[in-house]
This record gives structure tokens, sequence and C-alpha cells, in this order.
């Protein structure tokens, strides 16, 4: 069972989503700020569709904190649906004297599934004869508890110096210059890029690629079209032996792409040079193995042993080495289009072409915001079972009884 564990509900048209996290230690100091930093992020980026305008995600702590700090017992999060008030009698858990009519789609009854979503395999599934009852669910609506959650997961994190980053590397086949090459990976160049990617409209630390790849989501705009793409998650700060070889589901990178693949809409997942690496000799990309006695310079997390490149992403063997850990993930284009795509309607069999709603054209930034959460969440949930304790006093004790047992190995 893992020792950090996270559930999320609500609805994406409902008064609120919500999510219980157990397992975080008493005494690490907690606001909501800390949590909304975190929200206010994933809704940037150019490209996202009207709800953005509409909703201004503010997390209340419902439970778990007391004065400022958690208490060691569950934390409860919720964020409102600003948008509730419209939505109130459609999405009502009571049983109304009127029930909504079809309104073709657009918030009644809905009969006719997008492709690219769960809309059908939902409703087939569930015996759901109103696809709404489908779609408010599996709507990227839900990843703002899950920001939400790793925003907690984050703060637990850096009291232990460790950071999640991340920034945007291709839209819609526009890439970053340097992007996919082997060997980066010190934390400082990491941490340049994520600076610039802080201040980019699509979280891309490239300039010349960020204009081209604004140019792109406009023309998809224009045409009625969608847009996906990559980005990077990097983790600094992470000591060596988090995860472990010795069984297949305790493998740090099993258990970091099964959270990435969890995000709506992300379709493939790389860890360090990933796929490039099957295209390479083994001496090319093998990251050798130094050491310098001492360890305030370069290598804290390790005890001094480092790599001069880090090809591996940071894990090797299911655990963290002590490098920075990369990992690099794929989203699919918005499978909702201007440009109608063919359906069929569940009531009548007969062919239709899907009617638009108001959707994203680009969603690839707030994507890696996303992938920041669910990535700290597991780093958090591998580090407090190495290192558990009740409180954040005892976390640190461990901690630091273990940097000396690597320091003096
Ligand atoms: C941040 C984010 C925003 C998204 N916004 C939209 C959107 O506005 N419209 C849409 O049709 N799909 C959107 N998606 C994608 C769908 O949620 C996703 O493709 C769909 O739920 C089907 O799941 P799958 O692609 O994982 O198979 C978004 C995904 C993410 C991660």
């Amino acid at each position: 069972m893992p020792k950090l564990r996270c559930l999320t509900a609500g609805e994406s048209h409902g008064r609120a989503l919500t999510c219980i996290i157990d397992g975080v230690p008493s005494n690490l100091a907690l606001s909501a700020n800390d949590i909304n930093k975190d929200l206010a992020r994933r809704q940037k980026g150019f490209g996202r569709g009207g709800r953005m305008k509409i909703e201004s995600d503010r997390a209340q702590i419902l439970s778990g904190v007391r004065h400022g700090k958690t208490l060691g017992s569950p934390i409860s999060l919720m964020i409102e649906n600003k948008d509730w008030a419209n939505w109130e009698t459609i999405m009502n858990p009571d049983i109304l004297p009127s029930p909504p009519l079809n309104k073709g789609g657009l918030g009644g009854v809905v009969t006719r599934p997008r492709p690219g979503h769960a809309d059908l395999t939902g409703a087939l599934k569930y015996s759901h004869r109103d696809l709404r009852n489908v779609l408010e669910r599996s709507s990227a609506r839900e990843t703002a508890s899950r920001v939400a959650a790793g925003a907690v997961a984050k703060k637990f994190l850096s009291e232990f110096d460790i950071r999640v980053i991340s920034y945007v590397t291709e839209i819609g086949g526009i890439r970053r210059q340097g992007s996919g090459v082997k060997g980066q990976g010190s934390g400082n160049n990491l941490l340049s890029l994520f600076n610039k990617a802080e201040a980019s409209q699509v979280r891309c630390p490239d300039l010349k690629a960020e204009d081209k790849m604004i140019t792109k989501i406009k023309a998809a705009i224009k045409k009625g079209d969608t847009l996906g793409g990559v980005f990077e998650v990097a983790v600094l700060g992470v000591p060596a032996g988090l995860g472990s070889y010795s069984q297949w589901d305790r493998k740090l990178e099993a258990k970091l792409s099964y959270a990435i693949m969890g995000i709506q809409a992300i379709k493939g997942v790389e860890v360090g040079m990933g796929f490039e690496m099957a295209r390479s000799f083994g001496s090319e990309v093998m990251d050798e193995i130094y050491y310098r006695r001492g360890t305030a310079g370069r290598a804290p997390v390790s005890g001094g042993f480092y790599r001069k490149t880090n090809n591996a992403g940071g894990i090797e063997g299911g655990m963290s080495n002590g490098m920075p850990i990369i990992l690099r993930a794929a989203m699919k284009p918005i499978p909702t289009l201007k440009t109608p795509l063919s359906s069929i309607d569940i009531n009548t069999k007969k062919k239709f072409l899907a009617a638009y709603e108001r959707s994203d054209t680009c969603a690839v930034p707030a994507a890696s915001v996303i992938g920041e959460a669910v990535t700290a969440l597991v780093i958090a949930d591998c580090f407090l079972d190495k290192f558990g304790g009740d409180s954040i006093e005892e976390i640190k004790r461990n901690y630091s009884g273990y940097l000396k047992q690597i320091r003096e190995f």
C-alpha cells in the first residue's frame, strides 16, 4: 500500500472538485496559497478555451491542517466550480420535478459521443443513456484536484530541497532547440529551462520555438483544429535509493510512468533518453560513474558518486541514482474539434457530425503542470516509504542519518 494516498472526486460542472490526501506527516507548514499558486499555473497557456476564463481555481483546506500546520490526519481539499450556478439544475444530485430536456447535447441529455473521448465506451460500460454521466468525470477538469494534491506533495518535498519542475519541448511537431538530445541533466541547466518556461506563454524555454508554436496554435484555432505536444518533468535533489530493483511494482520508473499515463490525453512516457537510447550503441549512452571525496560540492544526495551525463534520466535498476530525474510525456491533440468529426447518435443510431462545445485548442502547457503534480505525489510517496515517520522532524532525522550513511559508504 502506498504511504501517500490520494483520491479525487467531482464532476466537471458539479458543485466542486475535492480530494483527500492521506499520509502527509504532521508539522508541515501548509496554506491554501501554497496550493493556489499551482492551480493558477494549470490554468495558463496560449490555446486554452473559454472555460479557463470562467474558472479561477482556489483551494479550500477542509481538514488535516490547523493553524498553518499539517496534523498528520487526512487532508481534504475543495475547489469550487465557479460555473455551478449555471449548471445547478443539470447537475443536481436530487430528483428534480422537471428534468432537463435534450438540448442537442449542450447542457441537457447528451446522446452524441465525441470521438477521442470516453463518451461512448463509458456509456456502454456503465449503462448510461445520457453521455453527460460519463463526460463530466472523464473530463480533464478533474486534474485540478490532482494539481492541488501535488502542491501538497511539493511542499513536503521542499523540506528536503527536492524540486519538481517542467517545461514544454514540443507543440504540433515544433521542437525546442536541444530537445531530445542525450546527456542533458545538470540541475542548474534544468532549472534555467524551467525559469524560462515559467515566463513563456506555452511554457517553452526556447523563445524562437515559442513564437513558432504560438503561430501554429493560432493556425489551428483558425482551422478549427487542435494540437498536442511533448513536455518534460524533472525532479532535482532526489537522493539515490528511492524505489527498488527488488519487485516490479516497486520500480521507480514504473510508478512514475503509471502516474504520468494516468493524465488525460497522455499517450507515451519516456525516461531520460527513452526511445532514442534504443537507436544508439551501449557505449554511447551509459552514464559512467565518478567519485569525488567530500560531498559539499557535486553530489550530496549520492554520497560523492556522480555521473557526467544523465542519459538514464536519474533512474537505474528501478531506483533514483542521485542525478536529476527526467521524464518526457507525449500528449495527443485535443479531441474536441470545431471541424466536426463523424460519430453515431446512441439513440437513433444515425450518423451525425459532432457538436462543438467550448474547448481547448492546445493544453500541453497545462498538462506539464499536471505532470509535475503527479510526479511530486509519486516521489513524496517513495520518499516516505524510505524515510517514513509521522512528523516532519522524525523524517528529517531519518533522512540526515541516511545521507550520513551514504557519505561514509
Ligand atoms: C489539461 C488538459 C486539458 C484538456 N482540455 C480538453 C478540452 O478542452 N477538450 C477536449 O475535448 N479534451 C481536452 N483534454 C483531453 C481529454 O480530457 C482526453 O483526451 C479525454 O478525456 C480522453 O482521454 P484519453 O485521451 O486519455 O483517451 C484535455 C486534457 C488535459 C490534460
